[in-house]
Protein backbone atom coordinates (compact mmCIF):
# COMPACT_ATOMS: atom_id res chain seq x y z
CA UNK A 1 0.00 0.00 0.00
CA UNK A 2 1.51 3.45 -0.56
CA UNK A 3 0.23 6.17 1.23
CA UNK A 4 1.65 10.07 0.70
CA UNK A 5 4.60 10.17 3.53
CA UNK A 6 5.85 8.95 6.71
CA UNK A 7 2.75 10.20 8.99
CA UNK A 8 0.34 8.17 6.79
CA UNK A 9 2.53 5.53 6.52
CA UNK A 10 2.47 5.09 10.66
CA UNK A 11 -1.18 6.36 11.08
CA UNK A 12 -2.12 3.29 8.35
CA UNK A 13 0.63 0.71 10.07
CA UNK A 14 -1.13 1.83 13.49
CA UNK A 15 -4.68 1.28 12.70
CA UNK A 16 -3.83 -1.69 10.97
CA UNK A 17 -2.51 -3.38 13.77
CA UNK A 18 -5.28 -2.00 15.83
CA UNK A 19 -7.36 -3.80 13.61
CA UNK A 20 -6.10 -6.94 13.24
CA UNK A 21 -5.63 -7.11 17.05
CA UNK A 22 -9.50 -6.81 17.23
CA UNK A 23 -9.89 -9.56 14.81
CA UNK A 24 -8.54 -11.85 17.41
CA UNK A 25 -10.06 -13.35 20.36
CA UNK A 26 -7.61 -14.26 23.14
CA UNK A 27 -3.48 -13.58 23.52
CA UNK A 28 -2.07 -11.99 20.39
CA UNK A 29 1.54 -12.66 19.28
CA UNK A 30 3.40 -9.32 17.74
CA UNK A 31 7.07 -9.56 16.77
CA UNK A 32 8.45 -5.91 16.63
CA UNK A 33 11.52 -4.54 14.63
CA UNK A 34 13.94 -1.76 15.22
CA UNK A 35 14.48 1.26 13.00
CA UNK A 36 13.31 5.05 12.86
CA UNK A 37 10.50 3.85 10.28
CA UNK A 38 8.90 0.87 12.89
CA UNK A 39 9.75 3.45 15.75
CA UNK A 40 7.22 6.06 13.74
CA UNK A 41 4.44 3.59 13.81
CA UNK A 42 5.42 2.84 17.54
CA UNK A 43 4.35 6.26 18.82
CA UNK A 44 1.31 6.17 16.39
CA UNK A 45 0.14 3.04 18.38
CA UNK A 46 0.44 4.48 21.09
CA UNK A 47 -2.49 7.04 20.53
CA UNK A 48 -4.78 4.25 19.50
CA UNK A 49 -6.36 2.35 22.50
CA UNK A 50 -5.56 -1.46 22.13
CA UNK A 51 -6.20 -3.94 24.41
CA UNK A 52 -2.71 -4.41 25.24
CA UNK A 53 -2.69 -7.30 27.97
CA UNK A 54 -4.02 -9.68 25.36
CA UNK A 55 -0.25 -8.68 23.20
CA UNK A 56 2.43 -11.01 23.69
CA UNK A 57 5.21 -8.54 22.34
CA UNK A 58 8.74 -9.71 21.61
CA UNK A 59 11.55 -8.46 19.14
CA UNK A 60 12.23 -9.52 15.74
CA UNK A 61 15.69 -8.56 15.84
CA UNK A 62 18.40 -6.92 18.18
CA UNK A 63 21.80 -6.15 18.01
CA UNK A 64 24.46 -7.66 20.73
CA UNK A 65 24.59 -4.75 22.91
CA UNK A 66 23.94 -4.50 26.62
CA UNK A 67 20.03 -4.03 26.95
CA UNK A 68 20.61 -0.33 27.97
CA UNK A 69 22.41 0.49 25.14
CA UNK A 70 21.42 3.08 22.69
CA UNK A 71 21.83 0.73 19.17
CA UNK A 72 19.48 -1.78 21.61
CA UNK A 73 16.34 -2.14 20.13
CA UNK A 74 14.36 -3.60 23.05
CA UNK A 75 15.39 -0.23 24.61
CA UNK A 76 14.09 1.58 21.77
CA UNK A 77 10.74 -0.41 21.69
CA UNK A 78 10.46 -0.41 25.46
CA UNK A 79 10.73 3.23 25.81
CA UNK A 80 8.84 3.85 22.79
CA UNK A 81 5.52 1.57 22.83
CA UNK A 82 5.58 -1.25 25.27
CA UNK A 83 6.42 1.20 28.71
CA UNK A 84 4.04 3.61 27.61
CA UNK A 85 1.20 1.69 26.99
CA UNK A 86 2.15 -0.96 30.27
CA UNK A 87 2.27 -3.91 27.52
CA UNK A 88 5.21 -6.36 28.70
CA UNK A 89 8.24 -7.42 25.67
CA UNK A 90 10.20 -10.69 26.11
CA UNK A 91 13.98 -9.65 25.41
CA UNK A 92 16.86 -11.14 24.82
CA UNK A 93 19.18 -11.63 27.56
CA UNK A 94 22.29 -10.28 27.77
CA UNK A 95 25.11 -10.92 29.83
CA UNK A 96 29.19 -10.64 29.94
CA UNK A 97 28.99 -14.49 30.00
CA UNK A 98 26.53 -14.73 27.83
CA UNK A 99 27.65 -15.34 23.88
CA UNK A 100 25.40 -14.11 21.79
CA UNK A 101 24.68 -17.68 20.23
CA UNK A 102 23.42 -18.33 23.57
CA UNK A 103 21.30 -15.39 24.07
CA UNK A 104 20.06 -16.42 20.58
CA UNK A 105 18.93 -19.62 21.34
CA UNK A 106 17.66 -19.08 24.78
CA UNK A 107 15.05 -16.72 22.78
CA UNK A 108 14.40 -19.02 20.68
CA UNK A 109 12.82 -21.30 23.48
CA UNK A 110 10.83 -18.51 24.66
CA UNK A 111 9.48 -17.79 20.96
CA UNK A 112 8.97 -21.71 20.62
CA UNK A 113 7.02 -21.45 24.17
CA UNK A 114 4.91 -18.30 22.79
CA UNK A 115 4.03 -20.18 19.99
CA UNK A 116 3.47 -23.88 21.27
CA UNK A 117 -0.51 -23.18 19.89
CA UNK A 118 -0.08 -21.58 16.73
CA UNK A 119 2.17 -19.00 14.70
CA UNK A 120 2.53 -15.21 15.09
CA UNK A 121 -0.15 -13.31 14.29
CA UNK A 122 1.91 -10.21 12.98
CA UNK A 123 5.63 -9.51 12.10
CA UNK A 124 6.29 -6.07 12.18
CA UNK A 125 9.65 -5.48 9.82
CA UNK A 126 11.26 -2.75 8.42
CA UNK A 127 13.69 -2.18 5.22
CA UNK A 128 17.00 -1.56 4.72
CA UNK A 129 18.72 0.15 2.02
CA UNK A 130 20.49 -2.85 1.45
CA UNK A 131 17.46 -5.02 1.35
CA UNK A 132 17.80 -6.17 4.43
CA UNK A 133 15.24 -7.04 7.05
CA UNK A 134 15.16 -7.69 10.34
CA UNK A 135 18.89 -8.45 10.39
CA UNK A 136 19.06 -10.62 7.81
CA UNK A 137 21.73 -8.85 5.69
CA UNK A 138 22.65 -9.50 2.19
CA UNK A 139 25.59 -12.63 2.14
CA UNK A 140 25.41 -13.83 6.01
CA UNK A 141 24.87 -16.83 7.46
CA UNK A 142 21.41 -16.20 8.85
CA UNK A 143 19.98 -16.00 5.58
CA UNK A 144 20.43 -19.80 5.02
CA UNK A 145 18.89 -21.39 8.05
CA UNK A 146 16.03 -23.44 7.97
CA UNK A 147 15.31 -24.96 10.85
CA UNK A 148 16.64 -22.74 14.14
CA UNK A 149 13.66 -19.50 14.45
CA UNK A 150 15.80 -17.10 16.18
CA UNK A 151 19.62 -16.71 15.82
CA UNK A 152 23.37 -15.00 16.14
CA UNK A 153 24.55 -13.28 12.68
CA UNK A 154 27.67 -12.47 11.79
CA UNK A 155 26.67 -8.85 9.58
CA UNK A 156 31.14 -8.36 8.46
CA UNK A 157 29.57 -5.09 6.22
CA UNK A 158 28.73 -3.66 9.99
CA UNK A 159 31.25 -5.27 11.81
CA UNK A 160 28.61 -6.42 14.56
CA UNK A 161 27.12 -9.30 15.21
CA UNK A 162 23.50 -9.17 15.34
CA UNK A 163 20.15 -11.88 16.82
CA UNK A 164 17.60 -12.19 14.42
CA UNK A 165 14.54 -14.10 13.48
CA UNK A 166 15.21 -16.48 10.89
CA UNK A 167 12.95 -17.48 7.37
CA UNK A 168 11.16 -20.27 9.39
CA UNK A 169 9.76 -18.00 11.59
CA UNK A 170 8.83 -15.53 9.54
CA UNK A 171 7.27 -17.64 6.71
CA UNK A 172 5.05 -19.02 9.32
CA UNK A 173 4.11 -16.58 10.40
CA UNK A 174 0.10 -15.32 9.98
CA UNK A 175 0.85 -11.99 8.49
CA UNK A 176 4.41 -9.89 8.15
CA UNK A 177 3.92 -5.95 7.79
CA UNK A 178 6.52 -3.89 6.25
CA UNK A 179 7.44 -0.10 6.81
CA UNK A 180 9.13 1.66 4.30
CA UNK A 181 9.86 5.25 3.91
CA UNK A 182 12.39 7.34 1.87
CA UNK A 183 13.52 7.95 -1.39
CA UNK A 184 16.21 6.12 0.09
CA UNK A 185 14.89 2.72 0.36
CA UNK A 186 13.47 3.26 -3.62
CA UNK A 187 15.97 0.88 -4.83
CA UNK A 188 15.65 -2.03 -2.47
CA UNK A 189 12.05 -2.15 -2.44
CA UNK A 190 12.22 -2.34 -5.95
CA UNK A 191 14.60 -5.27 -5.95
CA UNK A 192 12.48 -6.52 -3.21
CA UNK A 193 9.30 -6.63 -5.13
CA UNK A 194 11.39 -8.33 -7.44
CA UNK A 195 12.38 -10.73 -4.75
CA UNK A 196 16.01 -10.34 -5.28
CA UNK A 197 16.94 -9.19 -1.60
CA UNK A 198 16.63 -10.61 2.21
CA UNK A 199 13.52 -8.72 2.33
CA UNK A 200 12.50 -10.15 -1.08
CA UNK A 201 12.37 -13.52 0.12
CA UNK A 202 9.83 -13.05 2.68
CA UNK A 203 7.23 -14.18 0.18
CA UNK A 204 8.29 -17.38 -0.30
CA UNK A 205 6.14 -18.73 3.02
CA UNK A 206 2.69 -19.07 4.02
CA UNK A 207 2.47 -15.65 5.33
CA UNK A 208 0.66 -12.89 4.06
CA UNK A 209 2.84 -9.90 3.49
CA UNK A 210 2.05 -6.08 3.75
CA UNK A 211 3.84 -3.40 2.53
CA UNK A 212 3.49 0.03 3.67
CA UNK A 213 5.24 2.62 1.89
CA UNK A 214 5.27 6.06 0.92
CA UNK A 215 5.61 7.71 -2.49
CA UNK A 216 9.43 8.71 -2.43
CA UNK A 217 10.45 4.30 -1.67
CA UNK A 218 7.75 3.54 -4.05
CA UNK A 219 9.32 6.10 -6.54
CA UNK A 220 10.72 3.19 -8.45
CA UNK A 221 8.04 0.92 -8.75
CA UNK A 222 5.93 0.62 -12.01
C1 LIG B 1 17.48 -2.81 13.04
C2 LIG B 1 16.20 -3.16 12.36
C3 LIG B 1 16.35 -3.05 10.88
C4 LIG B 1 15.53 -1.85 10.49
C5 LIG B 1 15.80 -1.42 9.07
C6 LIG B 1 15.05 -0.13 8.75
O1 LIG B 1 17.87 -3.48 14.00
O2 LIG B 1 18.03 -1.78 12.62
O3 LIG B 1 15.58 -4.23 12.77
O4 LIG B 1 15.94 -4.18 10.15
O5 LIG B 1 14.14 -2.17 10.63
O6 LIG B 1 17.19 -1.20 8.95
O7 LIG B 1 15.50 0.86 9.62
P1 LIG B 1 15.06 2.40 9.36
O8 LIG B 1 13.55 2.40 9.34
O9 LIG B 1 15.65 3.15 10.53
O10 LIG B 1 15.65 2.80 8.04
Amino acid sequence: MVHHGPSEVARAAADRIAALLAEVDGPFSLGLAGGTTPAATYRQLRANSMDWQRVDAWLSDERWVPPDDARSNGRMVAETLTGPVGAGLERPRWSDSLTAGDAAAHYEAHLRSLHHAGPPHLILLGLGADGHTASLFPDTQALGERSRWFVANEVPQLGEVRLTTTYPLLWAARRLMVLVVGVDKAAALKESMEGTTPAGMLAHGEAEVEWHVDRDAASLLD
